[in-house]
């Protein structure tokens, strides 16, 4: 049995980095085991404009500890008002390395994402043109659909119907939850790719609302039937280059969490590579895992692999603290519900 694996550095394509004394905390937790991260622009109020993400980036470079090795890669909010002269030049700059797109009302901090999808279309042919990706939170937000069929509702209304309209334009459909998802991505030619969480390589939505309510596993999109789950683990197994790790590790307080109406998100920052190489041996996979952490999304982003490596060993349970202690409250580490075996060096 593999005892000890190397890989190169693992990359986050799809991060919470938060802001303020959430930033102090999580922030290192990230550039511990990544190299880089494309980090989510969902902060109150969001980041829109180049302005916005210069400040954030230089943030973020503040709250990381002293030597850290860790770029982060940042991203424009999409709204309605969106310049796309102001995101040409932030783009061309190398400040930003993508768009992300909310529908408005999707998830935590999406209310003033994208209602009128023709409204953006200037803006979507600009970054086609500019070869800027595009990340899409692939959900519907409208009442009458079902949640858990929300992802398969708006590949076939929403995401589709963009493709088509805007050929050339390179979209990231982040976090995917569906067996639909996987297939689309898939499908999709080299200017499609998925990222997948660790999270919903793991949970189900029994695991979230079978023998009492867990709000430390609802998260957006919301975790799907075992068959779903299934597909997504084939999915990073398989080491299609369509396939790529966004932990969409997303804190909140467990104050926040633990509320009659609780917050979205899952937590995985610090347990990620640990939980990831256990989903992996059990597939007996081990030897693509660098292929998902690691090489298909800097394939897709176009950037240079990492030159450093990380190594995991195999041993006695590796033990997480439950808990990150933070200046606003402790958050909560998810928890796969199953012991971690594999322990990243330091
Ligand atoms: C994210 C957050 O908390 O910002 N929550 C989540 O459940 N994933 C937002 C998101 O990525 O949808
Ligand atoms: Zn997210």
């Amino acid at each position: 049995m593999t005892q000890s694996l190397t890989l190169r550095r693992p990359d986050d394509w799809h991060l919470h980095l938060r802001d303020g004394a959430m930033l102090r905390a999580v922030a290192p937790e990230s550039a511990r085991h990544f190299a880089r991260a494309i980090v989510m622009p969902n902060l109150v109020p969001p980041v829109v404009t180049g302005d916005q993400a210069a400040a954030y980036r230089d943030r973020i470079l503040a709250a990381l500890p002293e030597g850290a090795d860790f770029t982060p890669l940042m991203t424009l909010y999409l709204t309605e008002d969106t310049d796309p002269d102001d995101l040409t030049a932030a783009h061309a700059s190398g400040l930003v390395t993508a768009v992300k797109l909310y529908p408005a009302g999707a998830t935590t901090n999406s209310a003033s994402g994208v209602r009128d999808f023709d409204k953006v279309r200037p803006v979507l042919e600009k970054m086609a043109e500019i070869g800027c990706p595009l990340c899409v939170h692939g959900e519907v937000t409208d009442a009458e659909i079902d949640i858990f069929d929300r992802e398969a509702v708006f590949i076939d209304r929403v995401l589709d119907p963009i493709r088509r309209t805007t050929p050339g334009l390179r979209v990231v459909m982040e976090h995917i939850t569906t067996k639909d998802g996987a297939d689309y991505a898939r499908d999709g030619g080299a200017d499609l790719g998925a990222t997948i969480t660790t999270h919903h390589l793991v949970i189900n939505r029994n695991h979230i609302l079978a023998g009492g309510i867990k709000p430390h596993y609802y998260c957006l999109p919301v975790a799907k039937r075992e068959t779903h789950r299934q597909a997504l683990v084939a999915a990073v197994t398989s080491g299609d280059p369509s396939f790529f790790l966004g932990t969409d590790s997303a804190p909140h307080t467990d104050a926040n969490k633990l509320l009659p109406c609780g917050c979205a998100g899952c937590f995985t920052a610090p347990n990620t590579l640990s939980i990831l190489a256990e989903v992996f041996e059990r597939e007996a996979a081990l030897d693509r895992l660098e292929a998902f952490a690691s090489l298909n999304g800097p394939a897709f982003y176009r950037l240079p692999v990492n030159d450093t490596r990380i190594t995991l060993t195999r041993g006695d349970p590796v033990q997480y603290p439950p808990q990150l202690e933070t200046d606003d409250g402790p958050v909560t580490l998810f928890d796969p519900g199953f012991p971690l075996h594999w322990a990243v060096e330091p």
